[in-house]
């Protein structure tokens, strides 16, 4: 297989690419031979479309401004980052994670690098149609069967470095299904699907580079790859997130509970029976272990004033608490519900002030079972330690305004 760079001139809004592309190969040497694949970088295709915008033309909403606060981005780009987005996932400083059309993009694609100064370039508005376009093109002018992959690049979880990823293809299949297929020791290969398009684009890329070597695209020759009639614009496969593994494996709890915990889900399903429950005829029991290794367990105390009502948790720590206990480890809940039962927001709230690592049982009198810890139960809470952003608070906190000392201190 060979990766033959096409060196062109510097691609401006508009620019005919074709034209430019067709240049930059005969300047290269390059002919072009049935079963050969072009590959061409996305920047080039959304510089053609003309999705490159000046940055001081946009006017960022307050959503835009309160998230480019938040990681630490320019308004400006932020509000572009937001248009061009399905979904802003999360992110770090420097950088939102974003889902766009069922796929993962940092920063919606929107991108500084490769763009005249002041402005940026969004991601092509549409690839498939783009990919379509040069094929045929190109195979039109040369009268050779070819493929064509627009391509991007991207990093891996925690993988240092880019790795190549085809956004759109027309002339081969994305994905082949090696499935069935056998390995060395002839066990079949269950859900091996090789990502031929992003493979591709990764070769490409060792000759493309990412910065100013001025070559934008390649032509692949003699791939074992299977080039296929044009026209049929292949969509990018994609898995939905309850099928990712690192969507899935990363996502906080409920996780299934394996154990560990038994004696407390009894304790938990024994003081359900204490419950003082005669409005609501729900029972509810708590068990709490504390680092010294007590275990502290109430059921819900109601009233006929409903706002006055204690859930099985806080009656359970305001035990513990009693017994001069301030540090936790578990905490069981258990009710005969179907699924298993989860503390309330109030409960998490009062919970959480012990410590985001205390692990939560969630149980029911069927057996049924998960667990989280009161941090996954509560992301970004408020706690003392928001607080202690305000130097003056932290004194007088730590200085006797309670007499207990506060968690984490
Ligand atoms: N309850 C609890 O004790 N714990 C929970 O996690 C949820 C709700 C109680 C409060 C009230 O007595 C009854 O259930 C109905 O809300």
């Amino acid at each position: 297989m060979e990766v033959l760079g096409i060196k062109t001139a510097l691609i401006g809004i508009r620019d005919d690419l074709l034209s430019i592309l067709e240049r930059g190969m005969e300047a290269s040497g390059i002919e072009l031979q049935d079963g050969d694949i072009l590959v061409v970088s996305e920047s080039v295709i959304a510089t053609w479309e003309g999705r490159v915008v000046a940055l001081d033309s946009v006017v960022p909403g307050e959503k835009a401004i309160a998230l480019a606060a938040r990681y630490g981005k320019e308004p400006q780009e932020m509000e572009l980052i937001l248009r061009e987005s399905d979904h802003i996932v999360g992110g770090i400083p420097g950088v939102v994670l974003t889902l766009k059309d069922g796929f993962l993009y940092p920063n919606a694609g929107v991108d500084r690098s490769n763009a005249p100064p002041g402005s940026i370039v969004l991601l092509p508005a549409d690839s498939r149609k783009s990919a379509a376009m040069i094929r045929e093109y190109f195979a039109s002018r040369s009268g050779k069967n070819i493929a064509v992959i627009i391509g991007d690049s991207r990093t891996h979880p925690l993988r240092l470095g880019c790795v190549g990823v085809a956004l759109a293809c027309d002339g081969i299949l994305p994905v082949e299904d090696a499935r069935g297929q056998h390995d060395l020791f002839g066990r079949e290969l269950k859900i091996t699907r090789k990502a031929v398009a992003d493979n591709l684009v990764s070769a490409g890329q060792i000759v493309m580079g990412e910065g100013d070597e001025g070559i934008p695209a390649v032509v692949i020759r003699d791939a074992p790859v299977e080039v296929v009639p044009g026209g049929t614009c292949q969509e990018m496969p994609t898995i939905p997130p309850q099928e990712c593994m690192y969507i899935g494996a990363l996502r906080a709890g409920p996780h299934p509970y394996l154990g560990g915990h038994d004696d407390l889900i009894q304790a938990a399903a024994a003081a359900m029976k204490t419950a003082y429950a005669p409005y609501s005829g729900f029972s509810v029991g708590a068990a709490l272990l504390a680092e010294s290794g007590q275990v502290y367990a109430a059921g819900n105390v109601e009233n006929a004033s409903s706002g006055a009502d204690i859930c099985a948790e806080r009656a359970a720590l305001s035990r513990a608490l009693a017994a001069g206990e301030t540090g936790f480890r578990a905490l069981a809940v258990v009710a005969d519900t179907r699924e298993p039962i989860a503390p309330c927001g109030i409960c998490r709230q009062n919970l959480i002030e012990f410590g985001e690592g205390i692990e939560i049982v969630m149980a029911n009198t069927r057996g049924g079972a998960c667990v989280a810890t009161v941090g996954e139960l509560l992301p970004h809470p408020f706690t003392v330690a928001s607080m202690k952003a305000r130097a003056e608070d932290e004194e007088k906190i730590s200085d006797g305004v309670t007499s207990t000392p506060l968690p984490g201190k």
